[in-house]
């Protein structure tokens, strides 16, 4: 593992482009949103923990520095267009999300948003587009995202519980992503809101990976 790092190093040294990604999120990381992002002060200070959470993941499970990149830049995009109006956003989506509702219409929105603008990164466009819902293709950064989304310090909800759970992240991966996953069924179904079998779907996928 040490020679490969060392040689992975060596490459990044001569070789930096190989370790770009595409430029609106390398923008990102440096704190330059994209013309057409919609948030509020809030929201960002609320991409800025789910990235740092994902970043400070990513370093416990020595990830590659463009990975590593990579999830920090899926936290600090993930959110772009959650306080634009729905409306405004169903005017510029393509037919087949106009009846996406309205409260998980942004993940979606800046997944196209990213696709035309030339970002072809099928896991992380996944990975943004249904970070409300969760979904069964996700690979690691998407469960990542769905999991960080979720147990990011900012929220006010169980507390206790919540850091719990991120004590037990990277290492417990798939059962805390489970755990969390049932959490927002059972809130959903408390609250008399509609669970949408994709979560359903995930949740499964992630109950049978953790066994
Ligand atoms: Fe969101
Ligand atoms: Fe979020």
């Amino acid at each position: 593992m040490g020679v490969i790092k060392i040689l992975m190093d060596a490459v990044l040294v001569r070789c930096p482009f190989l370790y770009a990604l595409h430029s609106l999120l390398e923008a990102l990381l440096v704190g330059q949103l994209p013309r057409w992002a919609v948030v509020g002060g809030e929201r960002r200070a609320h991409m800025d923990r789910v990235s740092a959470l994902l970043n400070d993941w990513a370093i416990r499970m020595d990830l590659p520095e463009l990975e590593r990149r990579r999830w920090r830049a899926a936290g600090l995009v993930h959110d772009l267009l959650r306080d634009s109006e729905p409306s405004k956003l169903r005017e510029t989506l393509p037919s087949a999300l106009v009846e996406v509702p309205s409260t998980i219409l942004h993940g979606p929105a800046v997944a196209e948003r990213l696709r035309s603008e030339g970002v072809d990164d099928g896991e992380l466009l996944i990975a943004v587009a249904q970070h409300s819902l969760g979904d069964a293709r996700f690979g690691r950064l998407g469960r990542a995202l769905y999991a960080a989304d979720f147990l990011e310090p900012g929220r006010a909800f169980l507390p206790e519980w919540r850091a719990e759970l991120r004590e037990r992240m990277p290492g417990d991966f798939d059962a805390v992503v489970a755990e969390v996953t049932e959490a927002r069924i059972r809130n959903l179904i408390e609250r008399g809101s509609k669970v949408s079998p994709q979560t359903i779907d995930f949740w499964y996928v992630m109950v049978g990976e953790a066994a």
